[in-house]
């Protein structure tokens, strides 16, 4: 991906916030200093970064599908990823989930603006998220495909995903010897690869909606729903493989190095990858799951290859076949 759309993000994900406290101020300015100071608390989270997989796999998914990864819509479609995970993180950290005081290198927010805040800048994110998909008919997609979009990222995020898998996650908490592979394969699935598998679902239906390459824009209605589909399919086996890792880091890992508590999982008794089969077991699944995650993308290729024009470049495929890749390897 490129630095451009790197900067474009980052410079996006504030914006939106950034005319919200503008309006906020004019409606009464004589109360400036709430508005600074809510700014400041949605903004605090965001701006500490992290490693931007979710709007990154976007991009990417886009890119492969023949979008510009810096076409507007993309980059609106991003920050809605990169807001609910920035969300959940944030409610993650409260005292009544995972008590954590330490994340993308610096104090949580409940520890800075205090727990009502941060639960509070938590649903201002997740809030916002919707607000920005809502926006994608102003800048090239059609109002079908924003409303798809918004279907996949509640479905993805809400009661039948994200949340679910965070609340399956406290329940075993006291308890992991419960646990088996199918109540942790849920968990994870749940919790990290929903959202991931709408990152990559989200980006292929923008994607191929704003494709440079026509027969990919104008496919028929059957075609869209499933390549959606397999997106899907992939992005929660490459979701479950990355928590997977993320449990495997909390063990191997310095929290200096991760910028979140070390060594939590343990800690708080919780059902791991780790807890289960151990770190090299953890880290075999890991590996099984980001090869069977690579062959369905090269499904998914071949699809959009029949399809296509042949303008689709193969280097735009081969860059998400290599970030995923490149996943598991990571060390943070
Ligand atoms: C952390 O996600 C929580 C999990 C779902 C494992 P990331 O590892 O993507 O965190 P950031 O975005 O880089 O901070
Ligand atoms: C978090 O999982 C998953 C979500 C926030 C949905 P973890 O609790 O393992 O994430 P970290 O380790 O705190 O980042
Ligand atoms: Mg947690
Ligand atoms: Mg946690
Ligand atoms: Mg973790």
């Amino acid at each position: 991906m490129t630095s451009n759309f790197k900067a474009a993000l980052e410079t996006q994900l504030l914006d939106s916030f950034n005319d919200a406290f503008s309006a906020l101020n004019k409606s009464a300015p004589s109360l400036h200093f709430y508005w600074r100071d809510i700014s400041s608390a949605v903004i605090y989270p965001l701006e500490a970064g992290g490693k931007r997989v979710r709007p990154t796999l976007v991009g990417l998914m886009a890119e492969a599908c023949g979008a510009p990864p810096e076409h507007s819509a993309v980059l609106r479609a991003a920050c809605a990823l990169e807001m609910i995970h920035t969300y959940s993180l944030v409610h993650d950290d409260l005292p009544c989930m995972d008590n954590d005081d330490f994340r993308r290198g610096q104090p949580t927010t409940h520890r800075v603006f205090g727990e009502a805040n941060a639960l509070l800048v938590g649903d201002a994110l997740l809030t916002q998220a919707f607000s920005v998909l809502a926006e994608l008919p102003e800048h090239g997609v059609s109002p079908e495909i924003a409303l798809r979009c918004v279907a996949i990222l509640s479905r993805c995020s809400g009661a039948q995903g994200m949340i679910a898998g965070q609340w399956l996650d406290l329940a075993f908490e006291k308890s992991p010897q419960k646990g088996d592979w199918t109540s942790l394969a849920s968990i994870h699935t749940l919790k990290t690869g929903a959202l991931l598998s709408a990152a990559f679902s989200i980006g292929t239906l923008i994607g191929c909606a704003l494709s440079e390459d026509q027969n990919v824009r104008t496919m028929s209605r059957d075609d869209l729903s499933s390549i959606t589909h397999l997106s899907e399919r992939i992005g929660l086996k490459a979701g479950l493989a990355f928590q997977i890792i993320d449990d495997v880091l909390d063990v191997t890992q310095s929290s200096s190095n991760l910028g979140k508590t070390a060594g939590k999982d343990t800690a708080q008794n919780k059902l791991t990858a780790v807890s289960l089969f151990g770190l090299e077991g953890a880290s075999s699944r890991a590996q099984e799951l980001t090869q069977a995650c690579i062959d369905d993308l090269g499904q998914l290729q071949s699809k959009i290859f029949t399809l296509s024009n042949e303008k689709i470049e193969e280097k735009k495929f081969l860059a998400v076949l290599h970030f995923v890749k490149e996943l598991l390897l990571r060390t943070s």
